[in-house]
């Protein structure tokens, strides 16, 4: 008698335990979500992937306390078809987010192009399962569609309950004195013009002196007006680009036109905070775009001029601070335990980011080859951490293939939502590989786009540790022997861009992840029969590819007069600041 009771006492403690567990183990079913998405932000940036100068101790926390994947692959090198992908799991070629021209990304606020309505993002799954759904920072996936008011593209219209932020995305013509990504457009639509202008005027002009030839005066007279017209478009252009497309907005309001750069981090990183806050009686899903480190480049006070790499190591670290911010509040309100954390970025660092003036502003990609705009592993391979304690074992890396789509089936799983059954989902669940269930992920076939056009593919054998890379066509480099098309600014994807490879270059990128040599029949006796295999896959890929409304195309592109927003009804000054009084207004 006497044993058995004191049997009962010892076993009350792990009944309390088991218990107590079963109890977190429910919580833990429907998790909260914050997912953090740098801009441009090399995978040779952050400390926890080696760097030993830019300091990033909260993303370095990150890793500490979960999953650190080293081969985590953005689904295009390129802001606006990467975050399309992340946001429906899907390639963006499925949903239209695939240019064929050289402008891969939207540049103008009133454009009619963005993600269809016709797109489930994980966001609108989520509100759906009852989650309180925000997009805090860039967005640059579209507005709206036939009219200022349908905000079709709108983040509010894609399952977001709350949106602060920019439509578009952080440029160097949105802050004053940073110069203009468009120079080079400008050079060759303006100024080679003017100078072909100015030679006929002055060759007629010469002849008609001589006598040699009558030329009308009317002719002249249009010649000049012609030279006039170009110079008052240029002229509009710059003066006008920056409040019609650098604006600030909350929900479907704009707060701040032009956007003011004081501070601009902190206030994104106050209302993320604050929205976690008023978000602890429902599960919620946070997604903090940041600008940073896109250029141009910007850090507050106590940031700026602090960090070892100049102005972009000051923003990077400045970010580093928020991301601190954000996982400090989960702390605060006891909700780390039951918060998956990702920080990624949205492709890798833009190597051509060079100012006139020599300064680097694009990040680092560490061994990696290329950045941003190409599909060299330094383009397309990102930080990827993945946080959840309890959950996630700590300290935990995986070097497997994984694709920023992976998150969406991911967290619609988690969160207790069915996936989409009417379409394909090119992600795959993370948690299996996250929790260390299987030691290979899931992804036998990766397939990398430079825009519309199949670039690449990625093979990764079941039961093996190759990972063959093999490349249709290749950036072309310029100058001879740089590590990107600096003429241009970013590498584009086809014509004379581009060198097109028959047979395919093929890489073991487990081997050689600098891809610096590529194999040949004598290197790899298995060559064709990889190759085939490949193809093959390429092929197969390439018949679930149904035709859409390309939503990068010219038409959806420009930029169109009625679709413009303006926060004043007063003709084209376009000016307003509300920040202000909404700050004074919290306090
Ligand atoms: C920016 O933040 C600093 C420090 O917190 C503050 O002194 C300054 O007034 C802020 N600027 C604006 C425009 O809010
Ligand atoms: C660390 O990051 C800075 C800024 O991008 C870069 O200049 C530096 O080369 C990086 N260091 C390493 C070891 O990658």
């Amino acid at each position: 008698m006497h044993v058995v009771g004191k049997m009962r006492v010892l076993l009350v403690p792990p009944l309390l335990l088991l218990l107590l567990c079963g109890a977190r183990s429910q919580a833990a079913s429907r998790p909260n979500f914050v997912l953090l998405m740098a801009d441009d932000f090399g995978i040779g940036d952050p400390g926890c992937y080696g760097n030993k100068t830019l300091r990033t101790p909260n993303i370095d926390r990150l890793a500490e306390g979960g999953v650190k994947l080293t081969q985590h692959l953005a689904a295009a090198p390129l802001c606006t078809p990467s975050r399309a992908a992340f946001m429906t799991g899907r390639y963006p070629i499925r949903s239209g987010m695939a240019s064929r021209s050289r402008v891969g990304v939207f540049i103008f606020s009133a454009s009619s192009g963005g993600l269809p309505a016709s797109e489930i993002t994980f966001a609108k799954l989520l509100k759906n399962q009852g989650y309180s759904t925000a997009l805090i920072g860039k967005w640059h996936l579209g507005t709206n569609c036939h009219n200022k008011t349908d905000f079709c593209h709108h983040p509010l219209s894609h399952g977001f309950d709350y949106f602060y932020g920019l439509t578009v995305t952080n440029l160097r013509d949105c802050k004053p004195g940073e110069g203009s990504v468009f120079a080079t457009g400008i050079q060759v639509l303006v100024f080679i013009p003017l100078q072909v202008l100015a030679i006929t005027v002055l060759t007629l002009g010469m002849l008609n002196c001589l006598g040699l030839l009558h030329v009308p005066r009317l002719v002249f007279l249009c010649l000049l007006f012609l030279a006039a017209l170009i110079l008052c478009l240029l002229l509009c252009f710059l003066h006008y680009f920056r409040p019609l497309n650098c604006f600030l907005m909350r929900n479907r309001d704009i707060t701040q036109q032009p956007i003011s750069y004081e501070n601009l981090t902190q206030r994104l990183t106050v209302d993320a905070v604050q929205f976690i806050q008023r978000s602890t009686e429902r599960p919620f899903l946070l997604v903090l775009s940041y600008l940073h480190v896109h250029t141009a480049l910007f850090a507050s006070r106590d940031f700026a001029g602090r960090s070892q790499h100049g102005a972009y190591g000051d923003a990077a670290e400045e970010m580093d601070w928020s991301v601190g911010q954000v996982l400090d509040v989960l702390e605060e309100l006891g909700l780390s335990n039951n918060t998956l954390v990702y920080f990624s970025s949205d492709q890798g660092a833009h190597v051509e980011e060079v100012t006139a003036k020599g300064e680097v502003h694009g990040g680092s990609n560490g061994i990696y080859k290329g950045g941003k705009a190409n599909n060299w592993e330094g383009g397309i391979r990102v930080p990827g951490l993945l946080r959840w304690p309890g959950v996630i074992p700590a300290g935990l890396e995986s070097d497997q293939p994984t694709s920023n789509m992976d998150v969406f089936p991911t967290v619609v799983k988690l969160a207790g939502a069915q996936l989409p059954a009417d379409r394909i989902i090119d992600g795959r669940d993370l948690m299996p590989l996250l929790r260390g269930q299987t030691q290979q992920s899931d992804h036998e076939f990766l397939f990398h786009y430079c825009n519309f056009y199949l670039n690449a593919v990625r093979w990764h054998p079941r039961n093996s540790t190759a990972i063959w890379k093999a490349f249709f066509f290749t950036p072309k480099f310029t100058p001879e022997g740089a590590n990107g098309c600096f003429p241009t600014h970013v590498c584009f994807c086809h014509g004379h861009y581009v060198t097109h490879h028959h047979p395919p270059l093929l890489y073991d990128i487990s081997r050689d992840p600098r891809e610096r040599s590529p194999l040949s029949p004598a290197s790899e006796p298995r060559f064709q029969q990889i190759l085939d295999t490949m193809q093959q896959a390429a092929a197969r890929h390439a018949e679930t590819l149904p035709e859409v409304p390309n939503q990068l195309s010219l038409g959806n592109l420009l930029w169109k007069p009625w679709l413009q927003l303006c926060c004043s009804s007063s003709g084209l000054s376009c000016q307003c600041d509300l920040e202000k009084l909404g700050r004074r207004a919290q306090l």
